[in-house]
């Protein structure tokens, strides 16, 4: 029977049912994969004549329909990538310095990265984590190798990384206390911090607007100014807190980088009190500031070590890295997950790790980012708006004295993607690692040219 006649047999339907039953035949025009047994390979998204069809306009309307409303979405509906290019529905090209929010380290179809993912996915995509697989034992032997760690928890996403830390933590504190009734379950977490958007590390998360709608987040943890030494070495001598969350460079709250002082100072109150040191390096870590990890350049090594964003070049990853003084704590059942490091995302993760941890590969990270903060602050130094250049590798921030917003979008216009953050008022700039200085400086022309969109809002 055709959808038509079931629905003209049946004016009973809620209008959920019917919206669903009459799309139905639209998606089934587009998507036949694989049937019968016969392969029918998905046409490559830049070929599909069906998705070029499909108006920006009316995929946003779309989106404003069918998805939940929690992103506000930059007018761009992007359908494929090359290098440090994307290209939207339409055709137009942008040039990407925001890497999927600093994941595509690697850029967009990293020849390697295809090949990996490719014949990986030919043979075994996903088995669970009740039996062992290749990628995953060989993904966590490279980063205990390339790290401070003893052993890899693996999960899918920066939260996830950032919870399973604190149920290590509290672990750990209840392990090495077992005659204590009131283990230390706190924590220290600072300003301008962003460790995600679970519970858990939703409560570790500085800024109040994201908390406040979901309360009572988990309790227990004191916010800290960053960078404040003396008021996290008095509360850390409490003995009440079970570990100190810190980003060694704050991505979210505005490109700030602590200083070796704070981060060392930290790890001596930790170590008196017996208490962990947690770096969250989801945004700053793997490369991304010209050291394979960010606090690598302060001298100072944590007791966990949470990354997620870049490791798996756009596949969802995220990975716990932890001494074996933590790791001796966990038990079986104390944690898990489904899809964590099957052995698709896990052979990515080894072509994204085996290519960024070449040392040539990370001095041409310090070398462009330096090359991009000169040229930043040579052009942009004096201009009136500009408060502040600051960055650590290809992770750079302009703090404006307004919203950066206007700056952002009118960029997008001229075919630049960049980022926000901080209160709005940071332009944030995390380009893939792979970037030329050629297309560094191409940027910095349109970003440039597009600051007057600034004087705009004063003017009115
Ligand atoms: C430092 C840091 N930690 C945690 C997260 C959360 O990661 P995810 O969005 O993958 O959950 C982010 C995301 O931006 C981050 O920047």
């Amino acid at each position: 029977m055709s959808w038509s006649a079931l629905l003209s047999i049946n004016n009973s339907i809620s209008p959920a049912l019917h919206r669903s039953l009459t799309l139905k035949p639209r998606i089934l025009s587009i998507a036949p994969v694989a049937c019968l047994n016969v392969d029918v390979r998905a046409p490559d998204s830049s070929q599909n004549p069906l998705l070029h069809e499909k108006r920006s306009s009316e995929v946003i309307a779309d989106d404003k329909e069918f998805i939940v409303g929690t992103y506000a979405r930059s007018p761009v509906v992007l359908a494929s990538g090359k290098g440090c290019k994307l290209y939207d529905v339409e055709g137009r090209e942008y040039l990407d310095l925001t890497s999927g929010i600093a994941v595509n380290a690697l850029g967009h179809g990293d020849p390697d990265w295809v090949r990996a993912v490719t014949e990986q996915s030919e043979v075994l995509a996903h088995v669970s984590n009740i039996y062992y697989t290749v990628p995953q034992v060989e993904l966590a032997k490279r980063l205990v190798v390339s790290s401070f760690a003893d052993r890899v928890f693996f999960c899918n996403s920066g939260t996830e990384a950032n919870e399973a830390a604190i149920k290590f933590s509290r672990k750990f504190q209840r392990f090495s206390h077992p005659d204590l009734k009131d283990p230390p379950v706190e924590f220290i977490a600072f300003t301008n911090c962003f460790h995600g958007r679970t519970m858990g590390a939703l409560a570790l998360t500085s800024k109040e607007q994201y908390r406040s709608p979901f309360e009572p987040v988990m309790s227990g943890v004191t916010f800290l100014e960053y960078g404040n030494t003396q008021a996290a070495v008095e509360l850390i001598r409490s003995g009440k807190v079970a570990a100190v969350f810190v980003e060694p460079i704050q991505g979210e709250g505005g490109i700030y980088g602590a200083t070796k002082e704070f981060l060392q100072s930290l790890r001596t109150a930790c170590d008196n009190a017996g208490c962990l040191l947690v770096f969250d390096e989801v945004q700053c870590g793997l490369g991304r500031t010209g050291y394979l990890w960010a606090h690598e350049a302060f001298g100072v090594y944590p007791d966990i070590m949470t990354l997620a964003k870049p490791l798996a070049g756009g596949l969802p990853i995220g990975a716990v890295l932890v001494t074996e003084r933590v790791a001796s704590a966990i038990n079986f059942g104390d944690h898990g997950s489904t899809f964590a490091g099957n052995p698709l995302v896990c052979s990515a993760g080894i072509a994204v790790l085996d290519k960024i941890s070449n040392p040539s590969f990370l001095a041409s990270v310090s070398d462009k980012g330096q090359y991009f903060k000169d040229l930043l602050v040579e052009k942009l130094g004096g201009n009136s708006h500009v408060k502040e250049i600051r960055g650590f590798g290809l992770i750079i921030g302009i703090e404006l004295d307004a919203a950066a917003s206007p700056l952002v979008d009118a960029c997008q216009k001229s075919g630049l993607l960049v980022l926000t953050a901080g209160k709005g008022n940071v332009v944030r700039i995390v380009p893939p690692l792979i970037i030329s200085k050629q297309e560094l400086d191409q940027a910095a022309e349109i970003l440039i040219n597009c600051f007057p969109v600034l004087d705009q809002g004063t003017k009115n």
